[in-house]
């Protein structure tokens, strides 16, 4: 059974067959065919275990749109809630005979734990600190159809350089995308405080080939695309440091940073955002601002994940 629980379960090839048919997918979302038939009779589980807004409705609408039946289970409100475990949460939904899974958990690992319970494809939909795939591929489809002027044209991101900046150590979006955007030829530098720069990042920026800095506005200047990482306060048990002010002065797309910025730089955000803290009004609703871009392309990108996991084709 094919899963798409990390990056590492996709070629170059695959992603670029991913964002093919993402690209046809637009038409629907565009309303211009209503629904497509590709999954009729299938049923897909949504199991959110930690809160989410974009993530799982952009996966209920990927599904509805090609005509599967789509189910919702949150913690809250279900079982879990009770004390009943992931594995038998899991265990029960799938003897109730559903055709694909999309899981979020806060524990890091847990997609890849529920994929080795069950005979049908899974989804990581985002665990704990670990990784976020589909996130990352629509923000490797949104920059690539960005820089290819609409096309998803193979090669447009390649030696292009991409900033992600924030709180690195506790971004799953941070560990996925550095992942596809090596894959698609594009050159990352990681910028965050030294307190929110993963520790041992030295050994794995070497293996996985981007740089890193502490200096954003010794970055901002050379880069081709800029993504703006959220400060992950739910993760950080042990303080919060550096503070929200310092955070905004280090390292905030401040209005100040925005006016020195090139017009042609696409400013990403994954969201939730905090205005204010990691990215002004200014930035977020910026002419360069391509945040809604990135939500309207996780409906392409969900749709086409669901229809090679599940149209029950060879297609990935
Ligand atoms: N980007 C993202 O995963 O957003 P949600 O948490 O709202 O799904």
């Amino acid at each position: 059974t094919r899963h798409l629980l990390s990056i590492d379960d996709v070629t170059a090839e695959e992603i670029q067959q991913l964002f093919e048919t993402a690209a046809e997918m637009h038409d629907v979302q565009r309303r211009e065919v209503k629904k497509l038939p590709a999954l009729r009779g299938r049923t897909v589980i949504n199991l959110f275990f930690e809160d989410s807004t974009r993530t799982r409705s952009s996966f209920e609408i990927a599904g509805k749109w090609l005509s599967a039946d789509v189910i919702n289970l949150s913690a809250k409100g279900s079982s879990a809630s009770k004390g009943e475990s992931l594995r038998d949460t899991v265990l029960t939904v799938t003897a109730m005979g559903v055709d694909g899974l999309v899981i979020r958990h806060s524990a890091s690992g847990a997609a890849h734990q529920v994929a080795q319970w069950v005979d049908v494809p899974v989804v990581n939909a985002g665990d704990g600190m670990h990784e976020h795939p589909t996130q990352a591929l629509l923000d490797a489809y949104t920059l690539q159809r960005h820089f290819g002027a609409g096309s998803v044209e193979r090669g447009a991101l390649e030696g292009r350089r991409i900033a992600i900046v924030g709180d690195l150590t506790h971004s799953r979006v941070f560990r996925s995308n550095v992942k596809s955007l090596a894959k698609l030829g594009a050159e990352v530098v990681a910028v965050a405080p030294p307190t929110l720069m993963p520790s041992g990042v030295g050994e794995w920026a070497k293996a996985d080939g981007f740089a890193t800095s502490y200096d954003l506005d010794e970055v901002l200047p050379e880069v081709d695309g800029v993504m703006m990482l959220r400060v992950q306060r739910e993760r950080m048990s042990g303080g919060y440091f550096p503070s929200p002010r310092e955070y905004t002065v280090g390292y905030g797309l401040t209005r100040d940073r925005l006016r020195r910025l090139d017009e042609g730089v696409p400013i990403l955000h994954p969201g939730p955002m905090n205005r204010g803290l990691e990215i002004s009004a200014d930035a977020a609703d910026a002419v360069g601002s391509v945040v809604l871009d990135q939500v309207s392309a996780g409906v392409a990108i969900r749709m086409s994940v669901l229809y090679h996991l599940l149209a029950g084709e060879e297609t990935l």
